[in-house]
């Protein structure tokens, strides 16, 4: 591969906004008022898995969210803003968590390797490969088992998306949103369903939601009444909501 310097990626860019507006004049005026995406994608950081470009969709169609093993840890506030944003804000109705074959993450799950940050950030892979390592057979491949747990791993982390308190609101309140599960293939360049499309609660969700009081419909509320909580009762914005919690029951 032809070394490219820094400088040449200030060209490319030239370059590139030039063939845009040639296509389309006008098109980063219009993109500038405007993002609609229908789709938030979540997938790994590998630098050959360029979202849009592999579901040929164009910038302001795709939102995007990408980190080693396309993993979706249940306290990482950036992929729940991410969530959020595109539910709550974008209306987006689709939600795809994308893996690939061959996924350098996933491969270190699998050795257990440890030592690096990185190998905290992949725990979520080795606990699906713990749970699922009956499936794993003792005489296959070192790329079949690779690949198995690259798809496992994108199942597991459709279930966490459909854990989420955003997802789980969504679902609540009758709104329509789809969880797909996808893995493409560095090798053919192919996109596969893995078929493990979540769009709705699951049994144990739904049960669990009728003995909740109600959706979690405001998260600002719960994370108000938390700090509110920890100041011991006085809110830093100066409102009254200490009096409410009060009379509601809350200490
Ligand atoms: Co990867």
């Amino acid at each position: 591969m032809a070394e490219v310097s820094i400088q040449a990626l200030f060209d490319r860019n030239v370059d590139w906004a030039i063939a845009k507006t040639r296509q389309e004049p006008g098109y980063f005026r219009r993109l500038s008022a405007l993002q609609e995406p229908r789709f938030l994608w979540i997938g790994c950081s590998d630098s050959r898995v360029p979202a849009n470009e592999i579901v040929g969709l164009d910038p302001g169609e795709l939102f995007v969210h990408r980190n080693i093993a396309n993993v979706m840890h249940t306290g990482d506030l950036n992929l729940l803003s991410v969530i959020e944003f595109a539910v709550e804000a974008l209306g987006v109705e689709d939600i795809i968590v994308c893996g690939h074959y061959g996924c350098g993450g996933v491969r270190r799950a699998l050795a257990r390797q440890t030592g690096a940050l990185v190998d905290h950030w992949l725990a979520p892979v080795v606990e699906v490969y713990e749970r699922e390592r009956a499936r794993f057979d003792a005489g296959a491949s070192d790329e079949a088992r690779l690949n198995l747990l690259c798809e496992l791993n994108v199942e597991a982390q459709v279930e966490r998306v459909a854990h989420t308190p955003i997802v789980r609101a969504a679902w609540a309140t009758g709104r329509t949103l789809r969880i797909h599960g996808w893995i493409y293939g560095l090798k053919d360049g192919l996109v596969r369903d893995l078929g493990v499309s979540r769009d709705g609660p699951d049994k144990a969700q739904a049960e669990q939601a009728l003995l909740d009081p109600g959706p979690v419909d405001d998260w600002s509320e719960h994370v108000h009444a938390s700090a509110l909580r920890l100041l011991g009762g006085k809110a830093a914005c100066g409102c009254d909501a200490a009096g409410d919690l009060r009379s509601e029951g809350v200490q």
